[in-house]
């Protein structure tokens, strides 16, 4: 036999000089949620591990996470049922949970990078990402009017990054419209392009008490079904203005990370999700699966799946564990 790759895997040494990607705290984004209040810290039932922070405690953890090089954090509310109504008016409060923790955040945190979440669905009674009428359709060119509204006052806030979650079409372009018309040209747009509509989010809207209160989010998140409708969300959201393209969630879509990544030129960015983080974590409480093996195992593969950027609950974790290893 003349072929032989085991050759380049014989010692660890020759495995590291031959390998071909590297997971590094530099790709992470760690996702926290915020709630009113002081000195509340309340773990996700169904995250373990994850809490949704008040203020002075957000603070303490994203000291904590910078401490071990993570650079940028994406943001999410717990807002209080008294707060939400049908027309979701609590997201355009400039004075609301989000814009006052980021510009808390960016006071104690000038270098971090902020990316805050734009879509209806935490602020909304009725727990859907836009605008609904007396038929239970969601509305797409009226919510695309707020969700810019909105991405205004996070950017006035001091947002680094918008990030639109929502789904609806069009809303790429209408943002980017907004943020130059008023002098935010520097702010960037972290597009939720290919985000399907996915069971994976349960825990997610456990900890926002934000799942819809009837029906599913079908006609605006994507059919799990469908790769080449990813490419055209793809393409729209790059040619309204998009900087970062997004599939979400990651890894039961590695296929459609890989097709985006070869198809674009800019940077793709890979949301693990709520349920992924779960099922990790409820296998690891039973003591069936290896836990800190496996969560640097998911999130090297999707870097070699081809993503750049990846959102995780993991972030932390993972951090201190590169910088031990
Ligand atoms: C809101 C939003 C969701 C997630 C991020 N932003 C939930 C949803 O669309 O229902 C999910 C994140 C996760 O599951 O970790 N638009």
């Amino acid at each position: 036999m003349t072929l032989r790759p085991r050759r380049l895997r014989k010692s660890e040494s020759i495995r590291r000089l031959v390998r071909e990607i590297q997971l590094t705290v530099d790709d992470l984004i760690y996702p926290l949620f915020v709630m009113e209040g002081e000195q509340q810290k309340v773990e996700v039932p169904s995250m373990p591990g994850c809490y949704r922070y008040s203020l002075d405690e957000l603070l303490k953890e994203i000291e904590d996470a910078q401490a071990v090089g993570i650079g940028a954090i994406a943001l999410f509310p717990l807002i209080p049922d008294h707060q939400k109504d049908a027309q979701a008016t609590e997201s355009l409060n400039p004075e609301g949970l989000i814009p006052k923790t980021v510009k808390a955040i960016k006071q104690a945190f000038p270098d971090l990078v902020v990316i805050t979440d734009v879509a209806l669905d935490p602020y909304s009674s009725l727990g859907h990402d836009g605008l609904v009428d007396e038929q239970g359709r969601i509305l797409n060119d009226p919510t695309v009017e707020i969700l810019a509204k909105m991405a205004l006052i996070q950017a006035e806030a001091g947002a680094d990054w918008v990030a639109p979650s929502d789904m609806m079409d069009g809303r790429v372009g209408a943002i980017r419209k907004v943020l130059d018309a008023s002098g935010h040209w520097k702010v960037s747009i972290l597009a939720y392009s290919a985000k399907y509509a996915s069971a994976y989010y349960g825990p997610f809207r456990d900890a926002l008490e934000s799942a819809p209160r009837f029906g599913d989010k079908k006609t605006y998140q994507m059919d799990s079904a469908n790769a080449l409708e990813a490419l055209k969300e793809v393409n729209l959201d790059i040619a309204e203005g998009a900087d970062i393209v997004m599939v979400k969630p990651a890894l039961a879509y590695m296929d459609i990370i890989h097709r985006i990544r070869t198809s674009t030129h800019l940077p793709v960015a890979a949301y693990n999700v709520s349920g992924e983080y779960a099922m990790i974590k409820a296998a690891a409480q039973k003591g069936w699966i290896d836990e800190k093996a496996i969560m640097l195992e998911t999130l090297t593969s999707l870097k070699r799946a081809g993503a750049n950027l990846i959102l995780t609950y993991f972030a932390k974790e993972a951090a201190l564990l590169l910088r031990n290893s």
